[in-house]
Order: structure tokens, then sequence, then C-alpha cells
């Protein structure tokens, strides 16, 4: 009866899942899909606990071990969650996703010496669940110090440039091949002293790989490596589920990974890259473009003087990057939008797909600040009409409106698709310096003649716009 109760909780909980991520994939029913999600999730909790309250889970722990560290880690979640910086969202899910890495790895390692797995598992079974192990693992090993590594990038703690050691896929291949010998030697041990030393050299190599295949990615191509290692968690936590034969845990890190997948291919169509290449590293490694070289003059302007062009303008469009982000502008941009509006200027919103740090960064910021769907708009979309756009304000953007991609075979960045915003007449760019993005690459749009400087924070520049409007 108790066990049949958890399964239909699980199945319960597995279906919310699927209508979470069913919601999530739309900004009118996301609020629905985030609710379906959390509702999910503490159905799955609670049906373990009681689960492990009557001694039917299929593992075994001691609630006053259990009930102690899920207080534990709900405190630490709870703080670090209400303290993060929506700027910092990206590293944070990287550092969670290296979480579910380094479980896999510690459930592996712990149930191949657990006694009782040796009892419970028998004959072609015994083998089964030690290949279960070992892949789980792998993934696991993999994806933790690869969200490490991806967490220092993203936090600005190590440098965004590619790290190019001399025949680094013959490196990444070998570790690939002795990891596939020691399966072997893994597989054929009788006893568990025999089989681990297999097993933890396994997990010291995979770190290795982990660690050197993040580091050999270039800043631009980050996107892809987050949202490659989101999937790498999600098949990281199925490998789990089987070890710990829990049907949920398979369910959930299938959806994970598999949703993960399909994101990294997507960001990998917005970026005009193939997916092996992008894996495999080594992109953004010329040092672009020298702007210097490329002469030409930046023409700084004024809060007064951009009033009065988005005052004499018909069309706008506004194309937000990550500097919007950390100025945090966006109410302030969606006030002038408003007041735009009202004067009957068409205003619509340019989103590139890797704006920002995080897949819908932008999308996310724009909801907040109440600005209405409709007139937010994918690059695909709006790319065709900037030659008939007055003024474009491109806020605390850099990579994704930067034309070297296109007029520049050599550039770190060549090949992705950019918004094209220098086609229209005028161009006004808010920003704090001449600073580089994220991907480290000059930008000549700064030079170009129909180019407006507006230096300074975002939300300082902006709230003075509003006033002057
Ligand atoms: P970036 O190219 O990183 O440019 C952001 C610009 O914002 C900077 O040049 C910076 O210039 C400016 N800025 C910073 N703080 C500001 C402030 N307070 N006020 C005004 N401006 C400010 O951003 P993007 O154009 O959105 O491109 C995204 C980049 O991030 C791409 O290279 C993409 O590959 C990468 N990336 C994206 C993701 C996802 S999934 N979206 C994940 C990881 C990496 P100043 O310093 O001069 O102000």
């Amino acid at each position: 009866m108790a066990t049949g109760l958890i399964a239909v909780s699980y199945i319960g909980a597995a279906v919310l899942f699927i209508l979470s991520l069913g919601g999530l994939s739309n900004q009118e029913t996301s609020r629905r899909g985030n609710v379906y999600g959390i509702v999910g999730m503490a159905i799955a909790m609670a049906a373990t606990i009681v689960a492990v309250f009557l001694d039917v889970a299929d593992f075994e722990i001691p609630l006053m071990i259990l009930v102690p560290t899920m207080i534990v880690g709900a405190v630490i979640g709870i703080s670090v969650a209400l303290k993060v910086e929506m700027t910092q969202m990206p590293q944070l899910v990287a550092i969670l996703h290296s979480f579910v890495g380094l479980a896999a790895v510690l459930i592996g390692v712990g149930s191949y010496v657990d006694p009782a797995t040796a009892e419970h598992y028998k004959g072609v079974e015994k083998t089964i669940h030690d290949v279960e192990i070992y892949l789980g693992v792998f993934i696991g090993a993999i994806t933790f110090t690869g969200s490490v590594i991806a967490f220092g990038k993203l936090q600005g703690s190590i440098s965004g440039k590619p790290l190019m050691l001399p025949g680094r896929h013959l490196l990444n291949l070998a570790g690939i091949i002795v990891s596939l010998v020691l399966m072997g030697v893994f597989l054929d041990a009788d006893t568990v002293p025999d089989g681990l030393w297999p097993l933890l050299v396994m997990t010291a190599i995979a770190f290795v790989i982990g660690a050197h295949l993040v580091m050999a990615i270039g800043g631009a191509d980050m996107p892809v490596v987050v949202s490659m290692l989101n999937s790498y968690s999600g098949w990281a936590a199925a490998a789990t589920g089987f070890m710990l034969s829990n049907d949920l845990l398979i369910v959930t890190g299938a959806l994970v990974g598999s949703s993960g997948a399909i994101l990294s291919y997507i960001m990998c169509r917005a970026m005009n890259r193939h997916f092996v290449a992008v894996i495999l590293g080594g992109f953004g490694t010329s040092g672009g473009t020298a702007a210097a070289d490329e002469a030409g003059e930046v023409v700084p302007t004024s809060v007064e003087e951009t009033a009065g062009m988005l005052g004499d303008a018909k069309e706008v469009i506004i194309v937000p990057g990550y500097g919007m982000a950390v100025a945090q502008a966006q109410g302030t941009i969606s006030e002038i939008t408003n007041r735009l509006r009202d004067r009957n200027v068409n205003v619509r919103f340019g989103i590139h797909p890797v704006a920002g740090r995080l897949p819908g960064h932008m999308n996310v910021l724009l909801a907040e600040a109440r600005v209405p769907y409709d007139i937010v708009l994918e690059m695909d979309e709006i790319n065709e009409d900037f030659p008939e756009t007055d003024v474009v304000l491109v806020i605390g953007a850099n990579d994704i409106v930067n034309p070297a991609a296109q007029e520049d075979p050599n550039s770190p960045i060549a090949g992705m698709p950019v918004l094209e915003v220098w086609q229209a007449k005028t161009v006004v760019v808010s920003k704090r310096s001449m600073a580089t993005g994220y991907a480290g690459v000059d930008n000549p749009l700064f030079y170009k003649e129909n180019t407006r400087m507006l230096f300074g924070d975002a939300k300082d520049s902006f709230d003075e716009v509003l006033k002057s409007l």
C-alpha cells in the first residue's frame, strides 16, 4: 500500500515536472510552469521522506541524518537565493550543476563500497549495476569540474580566454580510452578493493577531462557550455537514479538531460556554431580586430541630445544587453517606452538569443519591468527592420551588436548572427567606457558614422533621459 502510494506520488511529480517545462516555454505561462515545478518537487521530497520513515525506500538512511541535512541544505539554499543578484544567476546555475555532478560521484562510489549492494546484486544484475555506477561517476565527475570552471569563468575569477594546450584533442581522447580500459578492469573485479582503484583513477581522469573541456572554450561560446553542462547534470542525475533504483530521479534526470541537449542545439544554431566544434573548444582564440586600426572617430552624445532624438523619432528599436541587467535599468527603459508610445512612437525591443548571461535573461528583465510581450521581438523577427528605424538604443549590449561578426572573417565571433543595429539612421550606445564585452572582442560599431556613444551607467543616463522627455 505504502509503496503504491509513493509510486503514485512519484508519477504525479514527474507529470508536474513535464507540465512545468511546458509552462516555462512561454512567457505568459511561465509563472504557472514555475508553480508546477515547485509543487512537483515538494511532492517528490515529501514522498521520499515518507518512504524513508516507513522503511520502504530503496536505500537506507536514518531520519536523524536525512532531516537535519535537508534543513541545513534548505537554509543555505534559501539564503543564497535571497541574496543572489539577477546578474549572478548563471554562476549560481553553474555551481548548482556542479553539486549534481559531485552527488553522482559520491553516490556512485558510496553505492559501490556499500556491503548491502554486494548482497543485493548478483550475476548479470551486478554487472548492470556496476556499469551504471561507472557511467554515473564518469558523467558526474566531468559535470563537477566542468561546472566549477564554468562558474569561475562566469564569475570572472578565471579568464574567459580559451586554454589551448598542444594536442588537446589527443589528451581528451587518451583520457577516454584509458577510462574505457579501466572500465574493463572495474567490471572484472570480484572484490570491492579490486574494483575501487580503477573507479577512483577513472574519477580523477574524468575530473581532468571536465576541467580541460571547459577551459578550452572561449568566452563567446559560454552560453552553449552552460546549457551543455545543464544537460550533463541531467544525465548524471538519471545515472544516480539508476544506481539508487529511483524512478523519479531517472525521469527527472532524463527530462533535464534532454531539454538541456535541445537548448544547447538551439544555442548553437543561434550562434551559428557546430555543436561538436564548440564542445571540442578553441573558438575565440585570435585576439580579435584591433579597433584602433579600424580608425574612425568615437562621437559622444549627451542625455539631452538623446532625448531630443527620441522625441523626433517615429520608429525606435531598443536592444538590451548584459549592461542593462548590471545597471538594473529595465524599469527606467520601460517608463521611457510608455512615454514614447503615448506620443505615438513605434517602440519595439530586439532580443538576441544570447543577450545577457542566461537564456531568456532579457525577456525576464523586461517582463519584470512590465514591458508588453508583443513589442519584444526575437532577433530573426526584427533584424530586417533596422534600415527603416530612426533611432536604435543599445543599452549595455556589445557582442550581440558587433558588426565584426559579419565583416571580419578572422574575428573570434565571425559567423555569429548579430542584431544589425548599424543599419538604422542613428544608433545610441549606452555603456560606461570603450571596454569590450564578454567575448573580449573590439566593436567597430562604436566608430561608425551614425553611432553616438552615451557614456555612463545605463540607469543613471536613462533616468536623465526620462526626465528630459
Ligand atoms: P556583453 O557583450 O558582455 O557587453 C555588455 C556591455 O555592457 C559591456 O561592454 C559593458 O561595457 C556594458 N555595461 C556593463 N555594465 C554597465 C552599466 N552599469 N551601464 C551600462 N553599460 C554597462 O553583453 P551582450 O551584448 O549582452 O552579449 C552577451 C555576451 O555574453 C555574449 O558574448 C554571449 O556569448 C555571452 N554569454 C551569454 C550567455 C547567455 S546564455 N546569454 C551566457 C554566457 C555568456 P562598459 O564596461 O564599458 O560599461
